[in-house]
Formats: structure tokens, C-alpha cells, sequence
């Protein structure tokens, strides 16, 4: 089958982790029966920011809208701050095509350095969905008399008010229909695996969200009997990721929380430069992005590690529903980490970029099919 899949390198290390694990997917193509890909690039992120005066044309989304799948590599520049360029791309898309479900598996592969003492490929197997459609990302809040009144000078008023009268919200949204399908999709994806689901919040404190969260979570927990369920505050599952990760199969959380404690988990992983990501609307157009950033002073070197990347787009496949092609690649990565020969600066090696990639790809044609 043929895959039309649209490519947004993005800034930094992006375009070259993205070109290893699109060499990976041609790669793939050539030994898999009737798999072939079509891909289409999309210039969009910073570099475009600075031309344009916009992170992606206005009717950008539009123009996503005829893909299956959209493959990202990272988006961030020093030159343009954080906050205006993600929102105006990276979550743009999550949200425009309601990517409700942030999947983030959490896997230790042989041959990988763990930084936790007496742990390895067995302990650590887990996979976090993280919402990705609401919570405290949705930009809902505002900056009441903001210490340089702008928007006070705008409306021709002068007064500057000083830094005590300022006042700040963000708010974080969770609807009926947001928290009930990520809960619902993580206990299918616990379903086929080994039955375990985790419940991340933080309803000691948060009492009006995480309280409901955990509401809905015991609701829907009652059509999953057959699947094992705790609680567990986010603080809490940041101890245990690190005292006893084996404990954990899927852990769902909310937006934020989420966030953050995969940061923790591509940690115990073995680094952001292994840490798969995907944005996931099952019903819809997904987003596959590797979890790092942009790592703006290694781009251009040849230096980062594209593994995150090629898992990433392993996932793709998985997702497509190219479950050889999806084998295949897994695999090819497996056998590279466990050789231990080809490691990239991170995983104290000097191994370039493009040399991970080639070796995979290699490695995939050679898998005989
Ligand atoms: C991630 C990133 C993004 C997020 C940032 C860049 C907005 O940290 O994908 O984990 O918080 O979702
Ligand atoms: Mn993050």
C-alpha cells in the first residue's frame, strides 16, 4: 500500500534526524511486499518564521489535511521565543487534528546505559499516553494589568501598573469527552499488554480536575475488569520511575503531567536521544515527533542521535498498520544498540548521524525477507 506521508523537518537537529528515519522507511519500502511511501516536505518551523512573519501559512492545516500521517522532526530557535513558536505550529497541529493521545513508550533495549543502578531491559517496559488535546495547554488564561500595559496602551490608556498589580491565570480544561477517551484508549492499549493501568494525578491537591480525572478513571475502570488499576500522584510516579520502574505497564496522565514525567522516562530509557513519540487521533490524521527538542548548538554537526527519530517512525508504520515494516525496523534498531559499535555522541561514541541511519537501513535489507 501506498503511504502519503507529509514531512516537517522543523528547525535544529530536525531535518537531519528526520532524513535518517525517512532512509529507514525507504529502507523498509524496498524489502517489504507492496509498502511504498510518497512524501511530501513542508519547509514550516522558525527558518520560515523569520521570512514570513508566521510559523506555517494560514491555511496550513488545510493543506496537511490530504496526508495519513505527518512525520516532525523538532521545533524551537533561540531567535524566536518558545512560546510563539510552538503554539503557532507543534501544538497548532496537535491540536487542530484533535491528536488526543500523546503515546510514549518508555523501553530499555539491550545494550542501552541506564543511569539506574541494578536495573535493565526488564525492568524497565512501560508506556505513558499522555491527553494531548486539553489540560493546561489549551492557552486558556490571561495577563490582567500586565507590568509594560500593552494592551492598556493599545486601548490609549497610559496608566503603567507596577509589578505587584499584576495578575496572571492559566487555566487547565478538562472536559467530559477529553478525559473519558484518552482513559478509555490506555485502558484498550493496557488490554494488549500486561493488564496494568496506572491513574497520574495530582487530586490531593488539584481538587476540582484531578479529583474528576480520578471520577472518570473509576467510572470507565468498571467495562475494563479483567485489567489491573492503582492511583498514583504524579510526584509519587516520578520516586517510583526512578526506586521501581518494573512495577509499571501503562500509565495514563494528564496534558502537563504527562509532559513531564516523560522527560524522566527518556531518561531511564537511556536518553532523549532514544525517546520515540507519537500524537495520536485514532480516527484521524497522527503526528509522529521524537520527544527531544531542537537541540539548537548540535544542529548542522551530524552529531545527533536519529534512534528517537527511527523509532519514531517505526511507530508510524505500527500505526499505519505496516506491522512487518514496523518489525523490521524495531528490530534493525535492536540489533545496532545491543552491537554496541555504531554510538552517536550522546551515548559516548562518535559515531555521526547519518551513519546510524545508513547502518539500520543497511541492516534492514539484509533482515531477508
Ligand atoms: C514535548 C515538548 C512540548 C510539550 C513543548 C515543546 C511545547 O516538551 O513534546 O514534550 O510540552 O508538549
Ligand atoms: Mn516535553
Amino acid at each position: 500500500m501506498k503511504h502519503r506521508i507529509a514531512v516537517i523537518p522543523g528547525d535544529g537537529i530536525g531535518p537531519e534526524v528526520i532524513e535518517e528515519g525517512i532512509k529507514v522507511l525507504k529502507a523498509t519500502a524496498e524489502v517489504v511486499d507492496e509498502l511504498e511511501f510518497e512524501f511530501q516536505y513542508f519547509p514550516w518551523g522558525c527558518e520560515y518564521c523569520l521570512k514570513e512573519r508566521k510559523m506555517m501559512p494560514d491555511d496550513g492545516l488545510e493543506e496537511l489535511e490530504g496526508f495519513e500521517a505527518i512525520y516532525l522532526g523538532a521545533i524551537g530557535d533561540p531567535r524566536i521565543p518558545d512560546h510563539i513558536s510552538l503554539r503557532d505550529l507543534l501544538l497548532k497541529i496537535r491540536f487542530g487534528f484533535d491528536q488526543y493521545v500523546n503515546l510514549r513508550p518508555v523501553k530499555l533495549l539491550e545494550g542501552v546505559f541506564c543511569p539506574l543502578k541494578d536495573k535493565g531491559p526488564k525492568d524497565i517496559d512501560f508506556v505513558v499516553v499522555r491527553e494531548n488535546s486539553e489540560g493546561f495547554y489549551t492557552g486558556v488564561g490571561g495577563r490582567y494589568q500586565k507590568g509594560s500595559s500593552e494592551h492598556l496602551r493599545y486601548a490609549g490608556i497610559s496608566k503603567v501598573f507596577a509589578d505587584s498589580e499584576e495578575l496572571v491565570t492559566q487555566e487547565g480544561i478538562f472536559s467530559q469527552i477529553g478525559v473519558e477517551r484518552v482513559i478509555r484508549y490506555s485502558f484498550e492499549l493496557a488490554r494488549k499488554r500486561k493488564k496494568h493501568l496506572t491513574c497520574c494525578t495530582k487530586s490531593n491537591a488539584l481538587n476540582y480536575c484531578m479529583v474528576y480525572w480520578d471520577e472518570v478513571f473509576k467510572k470507565v475502570s468498571k467495562e475494563y475488569p479483567d485489567v489491573e488499576t492503582d492511583f498514583a500522584f504524579v510526584d509519587a510516579i516520578c520516586m517510583w520511575f526512578v526506586k521501581n520502574p518494573e512495577f509499571f505497564d501503562v500509565i495514563v496522565a494528564p496534558n502537563l503531567f504527562g509532559d513531564i514525567i516523560t522527560d524522566l522516562g527518556a531518561m531511564i530509557q537511556g536518553g532523549m536521544g532514544l525517546a520515540p513519540g507519537a500524537n495520536i487521533n485514532p480516527e484521524g490524521i497522527s503526528m509522529f515527533e521524537p520527544i527531544h527538542g531542537s537541540a539548537p548548538k548540535y544542529a548542522g554537526k551530524n552529531v545527533a542521535n536519529p534512534i528517537a527519530s527511527i523509532w519514531t517512525a517505526q511507530m508510524m508504520l505500527e500505526e499505519l498498520g505496516e506491522i512487518e515494516g514496523a518489525k523490521r525496523v524495531m528490530a534493525a534498531i535492536e540489533d545496532v544498540l545491543r552491537e554496541g559499535k555504531i554510538r552517536t555522541r550522546d551515548r559516548g561514541g562518535s559515531s555521526k548521524t547519518t551513519e546510524v541511519g545508513d547502518t539500520i537501513a543497511e541492516k534492514i535489507r539484509n533482515l531477508g525477507c
